[in-house]
């Protein structure tokens, strides 16, 4: 019998402080940054994001989401034998979230590690994780997106800081006798490593090179729009089936030009597309989970529909899951 993997609950975390397109301006404003909600939404379609308090760290917003996915997929915490959290804005240099994600939940001894792939993350950490399920690795994995992207932000550049937000959004993925996960497509080009990047780190005792994001944000838009189309596209022949076989696709939630673009050349009617960037903003490596859950608990992804999940972000990196609910 083969074995597969397939995703039994879904969870999420936002942090209760909603800051609107209109408050950020009266805010960039008062440092005498021009912006306004509707260059804002016109070129985003964000309206909002939520902005974590200074105490809560990207562990914390896992922890919350993971909760939620254990209780949706009923099963017992102590199940969980790998833990792969997706972050670019990770508590500590080390150890990694994920641990830190395991000790919150009181289990001990599965695996646990961090993936680093920043918009792409979690996708990279869904495929990995069906991979490690099906070839016994693993039996019970939770997969998070966790991301505090507030804490990398330059709020003086009006280019990057309008755009993000603050959650987290997790999977919990148990081994299954059907698919579950049907195909997955992962991809980097490094040669792009700085159109979208945080170039920085500790060092000494201090902050050696840039610690904010820094963007080439049209050179991403281009590249992002050809990446979503391709990889779409490869990963659902890869299952063996059509375009029109897609019951939602989730893209990832940086810019609804980005994803009307998406729906448009892969010929998904945008009624069919899971759009949460106006609520969320680009919370980088949750925005899938997060869009994920939302769709989930609100009634409109069903068991049984196949959902086309699609991440894109700084590396270059670019990939995709289709599973079926
Ligand atoms: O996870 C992946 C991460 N990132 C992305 O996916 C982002 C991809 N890129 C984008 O979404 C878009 O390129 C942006 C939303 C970042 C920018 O939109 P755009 O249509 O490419 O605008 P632009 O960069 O060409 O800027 C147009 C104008 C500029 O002014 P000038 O030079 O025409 O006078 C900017 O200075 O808009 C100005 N501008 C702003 N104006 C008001 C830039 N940021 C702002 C702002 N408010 N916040």
């Amino acid at each position: 019998m083969n074995r597969h993997s397939r995703i039994a609950g879904t969870g999420s975390a936002l942090p209760e402080r909603i800051v609107t397109n209109e408050q950020l301006s009266r805010e960039m404003a008062e440092r005498g940054l021009e912006t306004s909600d509707q260059w804002i939404a016109e070129r985003t379609g964000i309206r909002q994001r939520h902005i974590a308090a200074p105490e809560v760290s990207a562990s914390m917003l896992a922890t919350q989401a993971a909760r939620e996915a254990i209780a949706a997929a009923g099963v017992s915490a102590e199940a969980v034998d790998l833990l792969i959290v997706a972050t670019s804005t990770p508590d500590y240099v080390f150890p990694s979230t994920a641990c830190l994600v395991q000790k919150a939940l009181g289990i001990a001894g599965g695996a646990a590690f961090d993936v680093q792939a920043v918009c792409s993350g979690f996708v990279y950490g869904l495929a990995t994780a069906d991979a490690m399920i099906r070839t016994g690795m693993a039996s019970c994995a939770l997969v998070i997106g966790a991301e505090v992207f507030s804490r990398i932000l330059d709020w003086n550049d009006r280019g990057t800081c309008v755009l993000f937000g603050d959650g987290a959004g997790a999977v919990l993925l148990t081994a299954a006798d059907r698919p579950g996960i049907l195909a997955s497509k992962l991809h980097a080009d490094g040669r792009y490593e700085n159109i979208l990047r945080t170039a920085g780190n500790v060092c000494g005792g201090g902050i050696t090179g840039h610690p904010f994001l820094t963007m080439d944000g049209q050179a991403v838009f281009k590249l992002a729009v050809s990446t979503l189309d391709s990889v779409a596209r490869e990963t659902v022949a890869q299952a063996g089936l059509e375009l029109s076989d897609i019951d939602w696709l989730i893209p990832h939630q940086a810019n609804l030009r980005i994803i009307q673009a998406t729906g448009r050349r892969l010929g998904v009617p945008i009624e069919r597309v899971i759009v949460t960037v106006d609520q969320h903003a680009n919370t980088s490596a949750a925005s899938i989970p997060l869009a994920l859950d939302q769709a989930v608990r609100d009634g409109r992804i069903k068991p049984g529909d196949k959902v086309l999940m699609e991440g894109v972000g700084g590396g270059f990196t670019w990939g995709a899951v289709l599973a079926q609910m």
